[in-house]
């Protein structure tokens, strides 16, 4: 089923943005060449809003965590995002890359209603998590967000023990088990265990960066979620932490979804099994311009914009 979906987005996108402008002539049409020589300037490109996006064949068979149709987010009368289609597979891990404003964290936050906080923002569209559209307001929020955690750019651990830290979700959650397992498991998993089990009364905060982030990660998986989100994890952390939380996902991908914000294309590379980029056009409006398996989306790009993207020409 989560198959047709993809097949069925992927055949009916016109053929002409399906196709990889070539630079010899080929059969397949290019896109308009204004659009072509804006690329190639690497600002202000005009995305036109009848362009579907390009969704390459997915290479497994596979369920899908999730399913986005045509989700939109308006800031206001401001409209951040346009119509993104697109699945999140299950147990792997997706990028969502893009330059700077295109809506990559709008998106990220509607996958778990943390929109909702957010004065003025409403969303559009259908978000698909076991057949219910999670952005649907009798979809209880609290409930999404125990499912669907989230870590952010900036390591926020509460001003508590690391053990109360990783406790606090599940505590709050009315959890009756054995917490001192739950804290070590979870610590374990975000593989700060080692580095943490003699000191677990220190604060949170007496961490280095790059503990506190995996402090967090073991604080969002606590709660037992099933899938999390991370909005560029890493960006705040040296070379060596950044490292850690990229080997931290693949690991995690064994038992979570996880959907990554990131900015570094070689992270994006490195860390990711599909990938998502996202474009915005002059007048601000972020939308999806290709997706499929990073693989693919790295070596065989089949808009020009993803390639120029990918080799450095947008900032
Ligand atoms: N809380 C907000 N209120 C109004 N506009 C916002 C808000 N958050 C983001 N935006 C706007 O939405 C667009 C997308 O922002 P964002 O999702 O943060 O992009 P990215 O994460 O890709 O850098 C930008 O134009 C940004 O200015
Ligand atoms: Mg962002």
């Amino acid at each position: 089923m989560a198959r047709n979906f993809f097949t069925v987005m992927r055949s009916s996108a016109p053929s002409s943005t399906a196709a990889r402008p070539s630079t010899s002539s080929t059969a397949t049409a290019p896109p308009p060449p204004n659009m072509k020589e804006a690329a190639a300037a690497g600002v202000g490109v005009h995305l036109d809003p009848s362009l579907e996006a390009v969704r390459h064949d997915l290479t497994e068979d596979i369920e899908m965590a999730l399913e986005l149709r045509d989700v939109s987010v308006f800031y206001g009368t401001f409209q951040a995002v346009d119509k993104i289609s697109l699945p999140i597979p299950k147990n792997r891990v997706t990028a969502l890359i893009g330059p700077s404003g295109c809506g990559k964290s709008t998106l990220l936050r509607c996958l778990n209603r943390m929109n909702d906080l957010i004065p003025g923002a409403r969303v559009e569209g259908d978000i698909r998590f076991e057949n219910r559209n999670l952005i649907d307001p009798t979809v209880d929020a609290v409930e999404v967000r125990r499912r669907i955690g989230m870590v952010f750019q900036k390591p926020n651990p509460f001003p508590k023990s690391i053990y109360e830290n990783v406790a606090f979700g599940a505590r709050i959650n009315g959890y009756s088990g054995d917490m001192d397992r739950l804290v070590e498991d979870a610590l374990r998993r975000a593989a700060l265990w080692d580095e943490v089990k003699d000191e677990l009364d220190k604060s949170g905060l007496a961490l280095s960066g790059g503990q506190q982030q995996r402090l967090c990660i073991a604080r969002a998986i606590a709660v037992q979620p099933e899938i999390i989100l991370m909005d560029e994890p890493a960006s705040a952390l040296d070379p060596v932490a950044t490292l850690k939380i990229e080997d931290l996902m693949r690991e995690l991908a064994e038992h979570y979804t996880i959907v990554v914000v990131t900015h570094n294309m070689q992270q994006a590379g490195r860390v990711s099994d599909y990938t998502a980029f996202l474009l915005a056009g002059e007048e601000r409006v972020g939308r999806l311009v290709e997706f499929g398996p990073t693989q693919e989306i790295f070596t065989n790009p089949l808009d020009q914009r993803t390639e120029d993207y990918i080799t450095g020409r947008y900032g």
